[in-house]
């Protein structure tokens, strides 16, 4: 709901979702003060409000009273260099006639019809508002418009805020700065999370608390990056998962992001997320404008899981669109590490009849199905079948694979080109690189350039060829290195190159997802390196990480959860010892993580045992039972998480509240430890079944202990020992009791006790290094 009071000369904007406030107010002088953002309070009296919120807030006061230089220490709505602000700022427009001081102020607003913004907003940008603000500012020297748009997203509990910047003058600006969003605080008690990461380690969460500086995040790499992701929290001091405050930062942009924290000794905090300003210099010509992409906000008193379910809830149901939305996600296989680049097509299917047995839905042929491509050294750019590996080609494949009664689905890089392609040989100018210098390389590859219209044209164009040359139901869009020698012969103005390169791949995907609306597309960068709000809005799905050990999943997932939810995150069981940290952990323990996501599996399911192809039959069912809940209910993290504890759990809700799967993780066993007790809430009152998804246990864990309770001795690793290891398994204890909402709110539960050395039975929890377990809660009526 948006409110606007009218109050001697000042105005008051009153922006409210269903539990948050968000409230600022005009000057007579024209500047905008930000009052306050938080959990919703009542306004009934305005006298009020300007007494509650201004108090001690003499500075105003005197500001009014022409005493300019005392700007520096308001909280204000959006900020200029040259004003005696001397705080980062929001906006920089240059200019031969008022170097680089600008001064908007404000003129009036409009409240809009909601659906009404069209391109009025950056493509992409959320949808389904449920109310519009615009305000009015003007600079008198400049001829200068800006505009000021907040959306209100009621019951995900977030506003999103950009801005757009009109030229109506004759003159030439150049636009160096350009935020999207600004937040005074008042107060400077904060701890800062953001998202760091690599190659096969993104998203770990880092905290730091704030004392007085400059704190930046942001990417420099191009994409959103794997380096810092564009996402942000600033939660108080004694905050957790369960209680306390916080706000959650977003970036609906897939470039260079940039997210800066002042602090200063006075206690103020000023907050400024957008396009990083870092070699971004836009030409704005006289009647041009620049729109900036869309920053999403919002705040939780119920601590960070709070939080997430905010960003959640705003993610799936006004950022991702189209056929897949809220709609359950296939189960896959993908042959990447399965065969890498070595397969046939007899390959292929019998990896997909191995798969179809067990109940899997959507078979993925990854990586060098096309041009010569049988290692990274060659071919991106040249999307015709690879001859030599399927001579019957693509939709031969594809309708094999649909004959078996699986999707098909394919991989593609489009955005790069390796030296040695057809593509280059014709095109070497497509290529971003800067005449007379040696391009650098990554991954033996270097980027096409979509800001040259012909480019993307040609993308557009053969990718459509391959898209309808059989019948496709998945794409996995890859991107597998950052931008270097950043240049186009098209651009008069180079400042361009990294925002158009954004405008011209989102005008690819816009075109592409829409000419074929029933693909799922799944968004991918070396990993997950490129996941953001931009890519979201297309691709309904993102690949986590190229790391699925079980170990290192925990950790990654649980830095996504915190921003994104898990219909969003690509999940797979695959090979041990893992292919990238060579670890061994058990098929269960890789599928108990993987489930909170969107679940595939990436391993040569022939190779396996009979007994691993059965447990991969029984998970599949599982999943597939409990998919919505898993996909799109409420997701919980426990208070510890794998951050700063031994073990951690989580657990989805789903809408009726009826249903729930928790998921239990260990990372290392230490014996005689703490019980392990699990906290639960969210749930309706009343009483809820406890049952566990009761596993299949290796009797070679054991090891000698195996001859206390053989009737023969057993000669450990001989034939007869392997033989009845590979042919039995002993199933895990059963914890199926009867528990009320409140008991696992407020006593918690206590799981069976570890393994101690004493023996096995039903009360017996073996859960080892690497362990975890699944736990399925029904309401009982
Ligand atoms: C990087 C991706 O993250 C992997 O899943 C795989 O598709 C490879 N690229 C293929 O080259």
């Amino acid at each position: 709901m948006i409110t606007i009071k009218n109050q001697s000369d000042v105005i008051y904007f009153i922006l409210e979702t269903d539990n948050n406030s968000y409230i600022f107010e005009t000057t007579k002088s024209g500047l905008l003060l930000h009052d306050y953002f938080g959990a919703k309070i009542t306004i009934d009296n305005f006298e009020s409000i300007k007494q509650k919120l201004d108090n001690g807030r003499g500075t105003a006061v005197l500001y009014e009273n022409n005493k300019d230089e005392f700007i520096d220490s308001l909280d204000l709505e959006t900020s200029f260099i040259g004003v005696g602000d001397y705080r980062e700022h929001q906006i920089s427009l240059v200019s031969q006639i008022s170097g680089y001081t600008n001064n908007f102020k404000y003129l009036g607003y409009d409240i809009l019809e909601k659906g009404s913004l069209g391109d009025k907003e950056f493509n992409p940008s959320s949808y389904e508002e449920d109310n519009i603000l615009r305000l009015d500012l003007f600079d008198e020297v400049l001829n200068c418009k800006m505009e000021m748009y907040y959306k209100v997203f009621e019951s995900s509990n977030i506003i999103s805020k950009y801005i757009r910047i009109i030229n109506k003058s004759e003159n030439k600006y150049q636009l160096i700065r350009a935020f999207s969003n600004q937040i005074d605080f008042k107060d400077n008690d904060f701890i800062m999370m953001t998202f760091d990461g690599s190659w096969s380690n993104e998203r770990q969460v880092k905290e730091q608390k704030l004392t007085s500086g400059i704190y930046i995040n942001d990417s420099k790499c191009g994409s959103s990056s794997n380096k810092h992701n564009p996402f942000v929290i600033l939660k108080k001091e004694n905050t957790t998962e369960e209680f306390g405050k916080c706000y959650g930062f977003n970036l609906v942009y897939s470039g260079n992001h940039k997210t800066t924290v002042e602090v200063k000794s006075d206690n103020k905090v000023r907050l400024l997320q957008g396009i990083n300003d870092f070699c971004f210099n836009y030409d704005l010509n006289p009647n041009e404008e620049f729109c900036t992409p869309e920053a999403i906000i919002s705040f939780s008193k119920n601590g960070l899981n709070g939080l997430s379910q905010n960003m959640h809830d705003f993610i799936n149901n006004h950022i991702v669109r189209g056929e897949w939305k809220k709609k359950e996600r296939p189960t896959l296989i993908n042959n990447w590490e399965a065969t890498y680049f070595n397969f046939d097509e007899a390959k292929l299917l019998n990896l997909a009849r191995a798969s179809k047995s067990k109940g899997i839905e959507l078979f993925v042929l990854d990586d060098g199905w096309f041009g010569n491509r049988n290692d990274d050294t060659s071919s991106l750019g040249d999307y015709y079948i690879n001859k030599k590996k399927l001579p019957l080609g693509l939709k031969h494949l594809c309708d094999k694979i649909n004959k078996l009664g699986m999707m098909f689905g394919l991989w593609v890089e489009p955005e790069m080109i390796s030296e040695n392609s057809s593509l280059y040989k014709l095109h070497p100018d497509w290529t971003v690189k800067v005449e007379g210098r040696k391009p650098s390389i990554g991954r033996n590859q270097m980027l096409l350039d979509l800001t040259n219209p012909d480019v993307r044209k040609y993308l557009i164009d053969s990718l459509s060829e391959v898209f309808s040359s059989c019948n496709l139901s998945y794409v996995k869009w890859d991107y597998n290195r950052s931008m270097s020698d950043m240049y186009s012969k098209t651009l008069k103005n180079q400042g361009e190159f990294f925002h158009r390169y954004i405008t011209g791949l989102y005008e690819v995907f816009k075109e592409i997802t829409s000419r074929f609306p029933h693909i799922l597309f799944e968004g991918c960068a070396s990993g997950g390196a490129r996941f953001d709000l931009g890519i979201l809005c297309f691709f309904p799905q993102i690949w986590t990480s190229d790391d699925t050990d079980y170990l290192e999943r925990i950790y990654i997932q649980t830095g996504t959860s915190y921003g994104y939810p898990l219909s969003t995150m690509g999940c797979h069981v695959s090979d041990v010892p893992n292919h990238q940290t060579l670890r061994t952990t058990s098929i269960n323990s890789r599928y108990n993580i993987s489930i909170f996501g969107v679940l595939g599996y990436e391993l040569n399911i022939p190779n396996l045992t009979r007994l691993e192809k059965n447990e991969i039959k029984t998970q599949v069912q599982l999943y597939k039972k409990h998919r919505y809940t898993l996909q799109y209910g409420k997701f919980y993290r426990s208070n510890k998480t794998i951050y700063n504890n031994n073990n951690t759990y989580f657990w989805c809700v789903n809408e009726s509240t009826n249903e729930v799967v928790l998921g239990f993780f260990q990372s290392l066993v230490h014996p005689n430890q703490k019980e392990d007790v699990v906290y639960m809430y969210g749930l309706k009152d009343g009483n809820y079944s406890f049952e566990t998804n009761v596993e299949r246990l290796n009797l070679k864990n054991f090891g000698g202990l195996i001859n206390m309770v053989s009737p023969i001795k057993l000669r450990l690793n001989g034939p007869l020992h392997n033989f009845i290891c590979k042919v039995y398994k002993l199933n895990s204890e059963n914890d199926s009791q009867i528990v009320s909402s409140s008991t696992l709110r407020e006593a918690g539960i206590r799981l069976k006790g570890q393994f101690l050395g004493t023996g096995f039975n039903n009360n017996v929890r073996v859960l080892g290094d690497f362990g975890s377990r699944v736990y399925l809660l029904k309401l009982i009526k």
